[in-house]
């Protein structure tokens, strides 16, 4: 969704903006644009397309020279993409940039246009600029004022970045709902949507809370609640490197994201495992508190869904309590029954999700206990959840999650081991040796990474295909559902995810030699069903792409393609299976030239509903 980035110090503010927009590029967006303070001018450069559209028109045009400014990467909601449609918008005095939705734009606009005010695109930004244009002149020109009373007439989710024409060396921020963090450097400060865009300039910053005004000069920043009362906050380090949010040598970020997961997987179990046994204690969950609850709901959007549903298979095998996954847009509006004896755990990499987090507030209201697993350090869902399980994953750039979902579900293991055993409904050595194998995984998925060869072949056979089935039993099943999103999602191939035992009550007579299986076969128990289920689709002229255990060697009447994993217990297959699949996607989509890390439509932090 909408990045925003602000400057103001001793550096080309131009080039910190475009350097810092193009950190949030894979956030999604379709028009980017600045404003920056020349001569004490603002000068406004925006264009439709990629950030590259704009500087090609910057160097025709002219750069804006200067020291402060704002810019914006925009994900359509209200008007077309289009040069007239990009931030920044302007009215008077004031120019700014928006990330969220303003709900009551239609009746703001109908009161600006009886005051005579002229708008020249279809957002709801540009209602905001000339609100606040409309208090700040009423105000003689007071910009606090007039920001406080604009903040009480807007409904809806923002993160703003400000320029007043009259205050050239300052910038103003402020959020309600959106997230926004101020980065403090050496004689400058920033304003961004997420840290990435400003981690080459300062590790140090300000984590913006609902409803907090931030005005930033080159050499302070000062943080204001509504009534104008200066708060003190807490400057916060971002543990993270430069190199996190660098390609380092890969062709795109998924492709070195599909690599850290070892480390990715290493980094979050580790310190959450004590003498061999999970231990969430830090995360305010104990084996009393697990033993309270008698239902759990899960509940997310997309992958970090599908992960939650790999969560289910595991938790209900294990600690024998059931567990629903919701996807989190359904579950905030269909009253769901849920009780203050149940736990509804909420997942999100970016933990700012407008569904998951009306769906965790939602589950507060009704008295549940919530837990949140989420990536994003200080995001909303972490701060509201009762409970917390940071995922260690570092920043996921890519907009398809590889890495984010493989530590979802490697938190879905342990926790389930820990409710088991405090149920128990496992005894401590099974409990033990289910961790040591989950500590074992990153060096599994590490082996993978070293034969991915078969992957790039499969792909170059999938680039013609127009449709895909992914089909599997079980937790294969749960995994079918990843690996056909992922595909979707970046080669732009229609598939589709089926329980494979399901096939025969109807999509079966989908299947012809056009129609491309890809079967998943790890779970012992259901193996020799699955492979019926696979001869029933090969018999039909499907090819068949099989992904199972190395030592197993399918006849030609089975799968034309194998992909082998390395032997291990069921349970766990998940996190070695999800390996091939993710390659398999990434591969078809590069084979096809697609944007892998920015596909077409698509944004990273989905923050409206
Ligand atoms: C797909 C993908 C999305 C997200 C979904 C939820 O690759 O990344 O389906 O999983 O938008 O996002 P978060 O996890 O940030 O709540």
């Amino acid at each position: 969704m909408c990045g925003i980035v602000g400057y103001v110090g001793w550096r080309d503010a131009t080039d910190v903006l475009i350097d810092g927009l193009s950190k949030l590029e894979y956030r999604g967006y379709d028009s980017s644009g600045i404003a920056v303070f020349e001569n004490e001018v603002i000068k406004v450069a925006k264009s439709k397309g990629r950030l590259t559209d704009l500087q090609n028109k910057m160097n025709q045009e002219g750069k804006p020279i200067g020291h402060a400014g704002i810019g914006h990467t925009r994900w359509a909601t209200h008007g077309e993409p289009s040069d007239r449609n990009s931030h920044p918008h302007g009215g008077g005095n004031v120019t700014l940039v928006h990330n969220g939705i303003i709900e009551n734009y239609k009746r703001l606009k109908e009161f600006l246009l009886s005051k005579g005010r002229v708008f020249e695109s279809d957002t709801d930004t540009e209602v905001v600029a000339q609100l606040l244009d409309y208090y700040y002149q009423e105000n003689h020109g007071n910009p606090m004022d007039a920001i406080i009373r604009t903040m009480q007439e807007l409904e809806g989710s923002y993160a703003l970045g400000i320029v007043f024409a009259d205050f050239p060396d300052k910038v103003y921020a402020l959020r309600k709902e959106s997230p926004l963090i101020v980065g403090i450097g050496e004689n400058e400060s920033f304003i961004a949507s997420d840290m990435t865009a400003i981690l080459q300039y300062t590790k140090n910053y300000y984590l913006l809370e609902h409803d907090e005004i931030a005005v930033l000069s080159k050499k302070q920043v000062k943080v204001y609640d509504l009534h104008y009362q200066k708060i003190q906050k807490e400057l916060k380090i971002a543990d993270w490197d430069v190199s996190a949010a660098e390609k380092c040598g890969y062709e795109h970020y998924m492709l070195k994201e599909i690599h850290e997961q070892p480390t990715a997987v290493k980094t979050t179990i580790t310190p959450r495992i004590t003498d061999g046994l999970p231990n969430l204690e830090e995360c305010g969950i104990t084996p009393e508190k697990l033993m309270e609850f008698h239902k759990i709901h899960i509940v997310a959007c997309g992958t970090a869904m599908h992960a939650g549903t790999v969560g289910k298979y595991v938790i209900e095998k294990l600690a024998r309590i059931p567990v629903n996954v919701d996807i989190a847009s359904e579950f905030r509006y269909r009253e769901p029954l849920v009780s203050q004896n149940d736990l509804v755990i909420i997942i999100s990499q970016s933990g700012e999700t407008a569904d998951s987090l009306a769906a965790l507030r939602l589950a507060k209201k009704l008295g549940a206990k919530t837990l949140a697993i989420v990536n994003a350090k200080g995001s909303s869902i972490a701060r509201e959840a009762d409970m917390l399980i940071y995922t260690h994953a570092g920043p996921e750039i890519a907009v398809a999650s590889t890495k984010a979902y493989m530590v979802q579900i490697a938190v879905m293991y342990l926790f389930a081991f820990e409710l088991a055993l405090a149920n128990h409904a496992i005894d401590e050595q099974e409990c033990r040796r289910l961790t040591a194998l989950l500590q074992e995984t990153p060096e599994k998925i590490a082996e993978i990474l070293e034969h991915k060869e078969m992957t790039q072949l499969i792909a170059s056979e999938l680039i013609t295909a127009d449709s895909l089935l992914y089909i599997g039993r079980g937790l294969d099943y749960a995994l079918s559902m990843e690996g056909s999103l992922k595909l979707k999602e970046i080669s732009y191939i229609h598939s589709e995810s089926y329980a494979a035992g399901e096939l025969k009550h109807g999509t079966i007579s989908l299947i012809t030699e056009n129609m491309p299986v890809i079967a998943i076969a790890t779970q012992q128990k259901l193996f020799d069903k699955t492979i019926s289920n696979i001869k029933e689709v090969k018999a039909r002229g499907a090819k068949v792409i099989l992904v199972c255990r190395e030592d197993y060697t399918p006849e030609q009447d089975i799968a034309d393609y194998k992909f082998g994993l390395p032997d291990y217990d069921d349970l766990l297959m998940p996190m070695l299976a999800v390996v091939p699949l993710q390659l398999i996607a990434y591969y078809t989509a590069v084979h096809k030239g697609t944007d892998v890390d920015k596909p077409r439509n698509l944004a990273k932090s989905v923050t409206v509903e």
